[in-house]
C-alpha cells in the first residue's frame, strides 16, 4: 500500500515537471533572456509553491486561500477540479478569467474585494456546480453572469452589500425560480431602507423597479435582525465546514446554513445549549462546542443531530447531563468530555447508563472533579464503586419489587431472574424524574 502511494507521488511530480520545462524553455531566448527568464521561472515557481495543489478522491485542488492573490496566474494547471481561492484581494472578475480551467467543479471566492463581476467572468466553466461569493462587496450583477453556468447547484451570495433596485431584478428573477433552491439563499439587500433585511429569495421582484419612489409611498422597512452567522467563515472544501471558532458567541447563531457537514463553535463563550438549536442542521457529522462555558444542555438541544458522530464539548463548565439529552445522538462515534467539572454524584449516572448502552462510542476525559473525596477518579469507577458498595441494599431492591421507585421495564426482568435483578437494580434513574409517583393536583 505504502509503495503504491510512493509510485503515485512519483507519477505525479513526473507528470508535473514537463509543465515547468515549457516554461523556462520558452523564456530562455537568448543568452541575456536565460537569466532573466530564470529569475521569472524562480518568481512565478515560488507562487505557484505557495499555492497548494493536492488530489482528493480523484479530484484535482488547487488552494491558493489566503495569499493576498489579485488575479489568476497564468501558470497554475489547467486541468483542476477546485480552485480555492477564498481571502485574496481579488477586486473585479474579468471577462474570461476562468475559461481555461475547464474542468472545473467549483470555485470559491469568498472573502474577497469583489465589487464587479463582468458579464463574462464565469464563461468556459461548463461543468461548475459551485459557485461560493459570500462576503465580498457586490452591490448589483445580472442574470448573464450565471448563463455560462449550466450544472450550478449552489451559489453563495450572503455577506454582500445588494442594493436592491431595477438592475437586480433578472438575477433575483432567476434566484426566485423554485427549482433554484440552493442559489443565493441568505442573501438580503443593504438597500434602498424600504428593502433593506430582505432576503433576495424573498423580497417582491416587483418593488424593486418601485424602490427608487419617494420615501412615504413606500412601505416600511422590516427591522433587521442581527446575522451572527456571517461572522463565520464557510469552507465548502474537503467538506463543508462553519468556522465559528473565537468569534466571542454568546449564543448559537440562528440562521446556520442547512448543508453544512462539521461545525466549529470552539472557543466562544456559549453558556447554555437550547433546545432544538441544530434542527436543521441535518447533515452534521461534526460539531465542536470545546472551550466554551456551555453549564446547562437542554433535552432536545441534539434533536436532529441524527447523523452526528463525533461532538467535542471539551472544556466547559459541565456537571452531568440532564435525563435524556443524549438520547437524539444515533450514530454518536466520538465523544470529548475532557476539562469539565464532572460532579460525581447521582446525576452523573445517565451518562454512564447511556455510555453503556452505546458501545460504539468511545469517550475521553470522565474524570470527576467533584466532590473532593472521588476528585480525579475515572466517574465508570466511581459509578461501579456506587453500586458495589451496598451489595445487601440491592439484594433488597432485587426483591423489593412493585415498590417505590422502580420503573415498569426493570421490575419485568427482576420477576424472572435474580442474577439479572441484580443488573437491573444498577441501571440509574435520574433524581428528578420519578416514574411510579404522578400526584395529580386539581386546581380549583
Ligand atoms: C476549530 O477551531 C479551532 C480553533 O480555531 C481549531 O483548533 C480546530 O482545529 C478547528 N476545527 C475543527 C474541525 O474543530
Ligand atoms: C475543537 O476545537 C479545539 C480548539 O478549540 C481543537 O483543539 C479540537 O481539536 C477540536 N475538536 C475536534 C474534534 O476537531
Ligand atoms: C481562544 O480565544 C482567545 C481570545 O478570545 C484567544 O486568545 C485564544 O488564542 C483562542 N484559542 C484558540 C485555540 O484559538
Amino acid at each position: 500500500m505504502r509503495l503504491l502511494v510512493s509510485l503515485l507521488l512519483l507519477l505525479l511530480v513526473r507528470s508535473a515537471e514537463p509543465r515547468r520545462g515549457q516554461r523556462s524553455r520558452a523564456a530562455d531566448k537568448s543568452p541575456a533572456g536565460r537569466v532573466r527568464g530564470r529569475r521569472q521561472f524562480d518568481i512565478t515557481a515560488r507562487q505557484t509553491q505557495e499555492c497548494k495543489e493536492y488530489v482528493e478522491a480523484g479530484e484535482k485542488y488547487l488552494d491558493c486561500q489566503d495569499r493576498q492573490l489579485t488575479s489568476v496566474m497564468q501558470d497554475w494547471p489547467k486541468d483542476i477540479h477546485h480552485l480555492l481561492l477564498a481571502s485574496n484581494k481579488i477586486q473585479v472578475l474579468r471577462d474570461n478569467m476562468f475559461s481555461q480551467f475547464t474542468q472545473l467543479k467549483s470555485l470559491d471566492l469568498q472573502q474577497n474585494d469583489i465589487s464587479l463581476v463582468e458579464e463574462g467572468a464565469f464563461s468556459g466553466l461548463s461543468q461548475l456546480t459551485t459557485l461560493l461569493l459570500q462576503h465580498n462587496r457586490l452591490k448589483t450583477a445580472t442574470e448573464e453572469i450565471l448563463l455560462p453556468l449550466p450544472r450550478l447547484a449552489y451559489l453563495r451570495l450572503y455577506d454582500n452589500p445588494w442594493s436592491c433596485h431595477c438592475l437586480l431584478d433578472s438575477l433575483v428573477r432567476l434566484l426566485q425560480v423554485p427549482s433554484n433552491r440552493n442559489l443565493g439563499n441568505y442573501a438580503k439587500c443593504a438597500g434602498p431602507s424600504s428593502l433593506r433585511g430582505q432576503k433576495l429569495k424573498q423580497v417582491n421582484v416587483d418593488s424593486l423597479c418601485d424602490a427608487g419612489k419617494p420615501e412615504k409611498e413606500r412601505p416600511k422597512p422590516p427591522p433587521v435582525k442581527e446575522k451572527q452567522q456571517s461572522m463565520c467563515h464557510t469552507y465548502m472544501f474537503p467538506k463543508p465546514l462553519l468556522d465559528c471558532s473565537n468569534k466571542g458567541l454568546s449564543r448559537i447563531p440562528a440562521d446556520l446554513p442547512s448543508d453544512i457537514v462539521r461545525m466549529n463553535l470552539s472557543n466562544n463563550s456559549i453558556k447554555h445549549l437550547r433546545p432544538k438549536q441544530f434542527l436543521l442542521s441535518k447533515d452534521l457529522k461534526l460539531l465542536n462546542l470545546s472551550s466554551n462555558s456551555l453549564h446547562h444542555i437542554d433535552t432536545a438541544a441534539f434533536a436532529g443531530l441524527l447523523y452526528l458522530r463525533e461532538l467535542d464539548l471539551s472544556n466547559n463548565d459541565l456537571h452531568y447531563f440532564h435525563y435524556g439529552v443524549l438520547e437524539d445522538l444515533y450514530f454518536l462515534r466520538k465523544l470529548s468530555l475532557g476539562g469539565n467539572p464532572w460532579m460525581c454524584d447521582y446525576n452523573i449516572h445517565y451518562l454512564i447508563y447511556w455510555l453503556k448502552h452505546h458501545p460504539g462510542v468511545s469517550y475521553t476525559g470522565l474524570i470527576c472533579d467533584e466532590p473532593q473525596e472521588f476528585k480525579g477518579w475515572r466517574v465508570e469507577d466511581y459509578v461501579k464503586t456506587y453500586n458495589g458498595e451496598c451489595p445487601k441494599d440491592k439484594q433488597t431492591e432485587g426483591t423489593d419489587t412493585g415498590q417505590g421507585g422502580q420503573g415498569g421495564s426493570d421490575n419485568e426482568v427482576m420477576g424472572t431472574d435474580g442474577e439479572v435483578s441484580g443488573q437491573g437494580a444498577n441501571l440509574p434513574r435520574p433524581i428528578q424524574e420519578k416514574p411510579n409517583t404522578f400526584e395529580i393536583i386539581r386546581l380549583s
